[in-house]
């Protein structure tokens, strides 16, 4: 039975079904087309609000949301918790019950702390759509992207493929495991097998892998782990390799950083996406990353200006994704 997506929150795709997902990502595949067509969509949205309240930075999620609610005629509204009062400790409750009288919906991104649950939180109390721009655990928005960048690189024919998520040695700050979390979960749905590649002390949480092997099971398709980026890359059709921290081994920053950054001593690239990476992957394959990367650290320059990558239309399809979410979850598309 059909059921509107007007007022659903999205706080992870797991509270989505795979109807639900596919319907969403539909309307973006249209809205895309038909702007390449020049046909307009302002008044999907009009005179309609939409809060961004980021508890950090961003390129794309905030200006894929803003852009998007403009193309659909509507109005994005961008928060701090420095411009509000939520840093004077206003509660979460408060803060949603207000601006549920002044808009039409909220995006939340708050990826260290307790960010999933504040989102939570503010989905209990809220009437109007909650998206989550990123938390810990999660990164829905960007992984919707990645779906459909898939979905449009190899023609809608996913099942029997195998993705690469894979660890790379990210410097300088410990990153959130939402990106890995979101991947592992999201794939297998789409029929995707899935090789999760990582040294030890980047384990993902146990609950997360748990339901990743559980989705990867209801679909039929495969699921391993192993501990090498060489070894998973070999016949693998996408490569998805990005920098995550040993949330799951140390809780003490600056020993985090240290155990990343001894996977590039002397110069080793075991966890780096180079040529020969992508050598081992199909001629087809495609090198994927949400952005932003470290050149050069991440992905060799070679690798990520080279023809596998599709990372910039990875990042436009966050555009068509936003739309979608927006124009399905507040006015019902
Ligand atoms: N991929 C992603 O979420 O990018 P931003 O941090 O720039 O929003």
């Amino acid at each position: 039975m059909y059921s509107s997506l007007k007022g659903k929150h999205l706080l992870t795709t797991q509270d989505w079904t795979l109807e639900e997902l596919e319907r969403l990502l539909a309307v973006a595949d249209r809205l895309k087309q038909e702007r390449q067509l020049g046909i307009y969509h302002d008044q999907i949205l009009r005179a309609k609000t939409f809060f961004m309240l980021f508890f950090e930075e961003s390129t794309r999620t905030r200006n894929a949301f803003e852009a998007g609610i403009h193309q659909l005629g509507g109005h994005a509204h961008f928060l701090t918790p420095k411009a509000t009062q939520i840093d004077h400790g206003e509660t979460a409750k408060e803060t949603v019950q207000v601006l549920s009288r002044y808009g039409e919906g909220l995006g939340i991104r708050k990826t260290y702390g307790p960010g999933h649950a504040y989102m939570r939180e503010i989905a209990k109390w809220s009437s109007i759509p909650v998206v989550n721009m990123q938390c810990e655990d999660y990164h829905p928005t960007q992984v919707l992207a990645d779906i459909m960048t898939i979905k449009e690189k190899f023609q809608n024919n996913l099942r029997g493929r195998r993705i690469v998520v894979s660890w790379t040695s990210a410097p300088n700050y410990i990153r959130p495991l939402s990106m890995a979390h979101s991947l592992v979960l999201a794939m297998p749905r789409f029929g995707l097998d899935v090789t999760l590649a990582h040294p030890k002390e980047f384990s993902l949480k146990p609950e997360i892998m748990d339901a990743a092997r559980k989705n990867a099971q209801l679909a039929g398709t495969k699921f391993e782990v192993v501990d090498s980026m060489e070894a998973a890359c070999d016949g693998a059709d996408i490569v998805y390799a990005k920098g995550w921290g040993p949330i799951m081994h140390t809780e003490d920053e600056a020993e985090g950083i240290k155990i990343i950054d001894s996977y590039r001593e002397n110069g080793c690239m075991d966890w780096v996406v180079d040529k020969h990476k992508m050598d081992l992957a199909k001629r087809d394959s495609i090198y994927m990353h949400c952005m932003p990367f470290d050149r050069g650290v991440e992905v060799t320059d070679e690798v990520v200006d080279g023809p596998h990558s599709v990372v910039i239309d990875e990042a436009e399809n966050r555009l068509h994704i936003m739309k979608a979410i927006m124009a399905c979850t507040m006015a019902g598309l």
